[in-house]
């Protein structure tokens, strides 16, 4: 699928330029990591995205449709996993809270069962289906999200700070769910600061400042200008960001 987000603008009453001109182009599959300032738009951008927001001018596709004329459709196509993870939390326990989209849909257990075993498994929550969400650390609260997202199987996810509050293990854990995703064919749009978490697995950087994109490339191509972006450059260098043999080997498997 395409996304396209073009020249938005949206101004809060405040006086507040959230977005001022911001466009963006997604295709899937690829793994896109959107970086920049507190406040630059980044969070503001994908809410438009998913119609969750209504700009004051500018244009969103899906497929070369506007949003507004498909968004119950581009919603089940599109999964965003919030940056504040208790504010999608559904269910009373973790399998309730997976389960929740299907069922809402009016799905049959037996139809959705094994998506959601699959979810779960891919966020590492396996055998946590009975758990309270409620008693859920902050960085199991944020796996059940992106669990919750992933049932519905869709053809991109985009993930707000998805490694906040992760310690290393759950983050390369989460890095290496997305990562199988890609392989799949699913697009991946994570918005982070922790570049030194995705970039070596990007496909594309974006950078935003000021409610604009003001850089979209390779990370190889943006390299030296990162700096300069106010973002850290990857331990290990640009020479990591080449080696691409893990997605092969992902891709492989994946048949
Ligand atoms: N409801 C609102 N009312 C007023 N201003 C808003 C509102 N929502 C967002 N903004 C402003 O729009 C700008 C962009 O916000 P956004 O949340 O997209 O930033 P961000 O890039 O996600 O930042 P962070 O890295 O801190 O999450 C900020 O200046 C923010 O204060
Ligand atoms: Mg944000």
């Amino acid at each position: 699928m395409r996304l396209e987000l073009r020249g938005l603008v949206k101004a809060f009453a405040d006086g507040t330029r959230g977005l001022d001109g911001a466009s963006l182009a997604i295709e899937t599959p690829s793994f896109v990591a959107l970086s920049g300032g507190n406040g630059s738009g980044k969070s503001l951008l994908i809410r438009h995205a998913l119609g969750l927001e209504e700009a004051d001018s500018g244009e969103i596709l899906v497929d070369d449709r506007p949003l507004s004329r498909c968004l119950a459709e581009a919603r089940r196509r599109i999964a965003l996993v919030f940056q504040e993870p208790e504010h999608q939390i559904l269910g009373v326990t973790v399998r309730e809270d997976a389960e929740f989209g299907p069922r809402a849909a009016g799905e049959r257990p037996e139809s959705y069962a094994p998506r959601v075993d699959a979810a779960l498994e891919a966020a590492g929550l396996s055998g946590y289906g009975p758990r309270l969400c409620a008693g859920l650390s902050g960085g199991e609260k944020r796996r059940l999200a992106v669990a919750s997202a992933l049932v519905s199987e869709p053809e991109l996810i985009v993930l707000d700070e998805p490694f906040n509050g992760l310690d290393w293990a759950g983050a390369s854990d989460l890095l290496e769910a997305l990562m199988r995703l890609r392989a799949s064919g699913v697009g991946v749009l994570v918005v982070t600061h922790d570049l030194e978490k995705c970039l070596a697995h990007a496909d594309r950087l974006v950078v935003m400042d000021a409610g604009r994109v003001v850089r979209d490339g390779s990370p190889a191509e943006l390299w030296d200008e990162l700096p300069s972006l106010g973002l850290r450059r990857v331990e290990g260098g640009v020479g990591r960001l080449g080696d691409m043999s893990w997605l092969r080997a992902v891709e492989a498997a994946a048949g």
